[in-house]
């Protein structure tokens, strides 16, 4: 923080190196690091200053998942880094405690930039939660991606099939083979899916149960109960997990039936210390933001899914505005999938799922969120709150977040005006 109360970040994108394997050092990209990048702290009311420094020898961009932002700061495909130069965005954070991501957006080149590792987290402060909030010791950043390692021991950039990269080594923050060590009695987990395509199915082995605290967009008004949630690529999800002193418990993706989520992988072990520090109870209710609602008589947009790279019958133009949106509209997007397994995350916004093929969402789901999974054969409707940034030559995404279908084109553009 400088003197005139802006918070700074310098970030570079590099070139590294880092093992997937014992003993096989593969080239990744990192963000200030070899892999994967510094996890970001902000507070509502902070202004933020980004110096992003591109020190590979290819263009890039930096985009910031889920924050609510000017669109010429927003670092999607139209906001590129050149080598060796440095993009300097800046805005004040407005928006719910949650947890946001950034990642690269160059057009076409998403999935490989992205698999090479450049990712890191944001976390949004907004006063007290009640909820584990050290960071590291309670409060436990997880990005989950997923390796296909070829038999030699190099990592495979083929992003070829109907889905691209589907890997069968695990990764957490960066590290394979990974471990917890606990030592409170409640911890809370917030789980990135910053895989290429990937969905997880997130069970403990032991089948016990957690409280699900908040989606991509900030708080559930209370805590949910379950056994088990799903979050595929792009998406986030907050859970507070009890230990007991001395156990030891595995996070795993159970196998599902939804072309992405298919085998059953360990993600992470976590042992308990043998003394626990005791931690407040889970809250009965959370300071979340109103819910959305679809206000009377708003405007329904319709889009189709189709094909591994189409929406409405058209691939991504760089040079073609698809939707003109006023400034703060509250809006009914109805997102019809005719084929396989699909997401759509859309930049700016906050939404709620209001239904799936015409049923509520499982309660976990029910937050705040700017990315959701739609199922094969299946219309998901959307209540979308759109940002007040008006800039009515700047476009803001919409996509598919398997990252090869957003390479492909399954990818629009709206502005705010
Ligand atoms: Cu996570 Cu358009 O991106
Ligand atoms: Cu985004
Ligand atoms: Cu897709």
């Amino acid at each position: 923080v400088g003197p005139d109360g802006v918070k700074r970040f310098d970030l570079a994108l590099q070139a590294g190196q880092t093992e997937f394997m014992a003993g096989k050092p593969v080239p990744t990209w990192g963000v200030n690091g070899s892999y994967l990048g510094p996890t970001l702290r902000v507070r509502r009311g902070d202004q933020v200053a980004m110096a992003v420094f591109n020190r590979l020898s290819e263009a890039s961009t930096l985009h910031w998942h889920g924050m609510r932002l000017p669109a010429a700061m927003d670092g999607g495909p139209h906001q590129m880094i050149a080598p060796g130069a440095i993009w300097r965005p800046q805005w004040k954070v407005d928006q719910p405690v949650g947890t946001t991501w950034y990642h690269p957006h160059p057009h076409e080149k998403t999935a490989l930039h992205v698999y090479r590792g450049l990712a890191g987290m944001i976390q949004i402060e907004d006063g007290p939660t009640g909820l584990p909030d050290r960071y590291g010791v309670d409060d436990i950043p997880i990005i989950l991606q997923d390796k296909l390692i070829d038999s030699d021991g190099t990592v495979s950039e083929h992003f070829g099939g109907t889905f691209g990269m589907l890997g069968e080594q695990i990764v957490v923050n960066g590290t394979y083979d990974p471990f917890l060590e606990v030592t409170s009695t409640r911890v809370r987990l917030r789980i990135l899916n910053g895989s290429n395509a990937r969905k997880y199915n997130l069970v403990f082995a032991d089948q016990r149960k957690y409280s699900v605290v908040a989606n991509d967009g900030g708080l559930l008004p209370q805590p949910v109960l379950t056994d088990q949630v799903s979050i595929t690529p792009g998406e986030r999800i907050e859970i507070v997990v009890e230990f007991q002193p001395g156990e030891s418990v595995v996070l795993r993706s159970a196998s599902g039936s939804d072309d992405i989520d298919d085998g059953d992988f360990d993600l992470l072990k976590i042992v308990a210390a043998a003394r626990l520090d005791s931690s407040a109870a889970v809250p009965d209710r959370l300071p979340a933001r109103p819910p959305i609602e679809a206000v009377a008589g708003a405007r329904v947009r319709k889009f189709t899914l189709s094909g591994a790279s189409k929406i409405n019958g058209r691939e991504m133009d760089m040079t073609r505005i698809d939707e003109v949106i006023p400034a703060g509209a509250r809006e009914v997007w109805e997102i019809e999938n005719i084929v396989y397994a699909h997401n759509l995350h859309i930049h700016e916004v906050a939404f709620r799922v209001l239904d799936i093929d015409g049923q509520a969402p499982p309660a976990w789901m029910q937050g705040p969120k700017d990315t959701v999974f739609v199922p094969g054969k299946t219309t998901v409707r959307l209540a979308v709150e759109f940002g007040t940034h008006t800039d009515p030559v700047t476009p803001y995404m919409y996509h598919c977040h398997i990252l090869r279908h957003e390479d492909k084109g399954m990818m629009g553009q709206f502005v705010i005006v």
